[in-house]
C-alpha cells in the first residue's frame, strides 16, 4: 500500500508537466515592461523613470537598499529615486527593477524550512557581489547581467516552495532530519532540481541566455556550454556564501567553488583566485548586516 511519503514522490516528468499546467503561474511584471518600453524610447530621462518607479513605495526602498549596499560599491550614499536614477544611469537602474520585480512575483509567506528574509539576503548578497565581481574581472558589459543573474539564481526555490510546497517541507525535513543532501532531496521528491525548475520559468519569461544559464547553471556553470561567464561569475558568489557562512541557505550546503573558474574566467593560479575571494569577506559581513526589510 502506498504511503503518505511515497504519494509526494514526483518523478522529473512529473513535475515539469505540473510546472506546464500551472494556471496562475507569475507574468513578467508590468512595472518592468514599463521600464524597458521607457528605455526603448527615444526619450527616456530620469524623470520619467523616476515617475514610473516612484509609484511603487516597497520597490523604490527596497532600490534605495540595494543601491546604498556596501557591494554594490557606491561611493556616496544614495537618499532619493532621483538622485539613484542620475548617479546610477538609467541603466542600471532598470536592471534593479528587473531583479526586484521579477523575484517580488513570487513572494509569499515563510513556510516550513524557508523564511523569506534569509532568502533576500541571500539574493541581494549573491546579486550585487556578482555586479561587483563582473566588473573587478573586466566584464564591464555583463555586470548587469551578473547583478540580475545573481539576483535571481535561487528563484527555483521560490517556485519550489510555491507550487510544490508539501514536497519542499518534505525535503527540507529530510535535509534537517535524516541528514540528506539538499540537491539529492530535491531529486528523490521532484525528479528535478532548482535549477532546472528555474531555468522552466526563465525560459518562460523569455529571459536572455546569460540569465537563463544563471539559473540554470550556478551551481555547475561549466554546464552552461553558451554565454558561461555569468554563470561563473554568479556560481563564485553563491559559493562565497558559503565559504564565509554570511547569508548561506541550506540549498547551497556543501557547494565548493568549480575548479574550471582558473581557466574559462583566467586567473593566474589557485592561489590568486582564493585571494580574490578572501578580499571580499568584510563587504559580504557589511552588506549583510545592513540589508534589513
Ligand atoms: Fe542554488
Ligand atoms: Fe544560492
Amino acid at each position: 500500500m502506498e504511503n503518505e511519503k511515497d504519494s509526494l514522490i514526483l518523478s522529473g516528468e512529473e513535475t515539469f508537466n505540473v510546472l506546464l499546467n500551472i494556471k496562475d503561474l507569475p507574468s513578467i511584471p508590468k512595472i518592468m515592461l514599463e521600464v524597458q518600453a521607457l528605455l526603448r524610447s527615444e526619450s527616456h530621462n530620469t524623470v520619467k523613470l523616476a515617475s514610473i518607479v516612484g509609484k511603487d513605495h516597497g520597490l523604490t526602498t527596497k532600490i534605495l537598499m540595494v543601491a546604498n549596499s556596501p557591494l554594490y560599491g557606491l561611493q556616496r550614499k544614495v537618499s532619493s529615486l532621483e538622485f539613484a536614477i542620475m548617479l546610477l544611469g538609467v541603466n542600471e537602474v532598470s536592471n534593479i527593477v528587473t531583479a526586484l520585480s521579477l523575484a517580488e512575483t513570487m513572494k509569499m509567506n515563510d513556510i516550513y524550512g524557508l523564511n523569506f528574509m534569509s532568502f533576500w539576503k541571500h539574493s541581494m548578497l549573491v546579486g550585487t557581489a556578482a555586479k561587483d565581481i563582473a566588473k573587478r574581472l573586466g566584464f564591464f558589459d555583463l555586470s548587469g547581467d551578473a547583478f540580475v543573474g545573481g539576483m535571481l539564481h535561487d528563484l527555483g526555490i521560490q517556485l519550489t516552495a510555491r507550487y510544490f510546497k508539501n514536497q519542499f517541507e518534505k525535503i527540507m525535513e529530510s535535509v534537517e532530519k535524516d541528514g540528506l543532501n539538499f540537491k539529492a532531496a530535491e531529486e528523490k521528491y521532484l525528479g528535478l532540481t532548482h535549477q532546472e525548475i528555474g531555468g522552466f520559468i526563465s525560459r518562460r519569461w523569455n529571459l536572455p541566455p546569460h540569465l537563463i544559464n544563471s539559473l540554470m547553471f550556478h551551481h555547475n556553470p561549466y554546464g552552461a556550454m553558451d554565454s558561461p561567464i555569468v554563470p561563473y561569475i554568479v556560481h563564485i558568489a553563491d559559493c562565497m556564501t558559503q565559504k564565509f557562512k554570511i547569508a548561506d541557505v541550506h540549498w547551497d550546503e556543501g557547494l565548493e567553488f568549480d575548479k574550471s573558474i582558473i581557466n574559462v574566467l583566467k586567473f593566474e593560479s589557485e592561489e590568486k583566485f582564493n585571494e580574490f575571494v578572501d578580499d571580499y569577506q568584510s563587504r559580504f559581513e557589511e552588506t549583510a548586516n545592513a540589508i534589513k526589510f
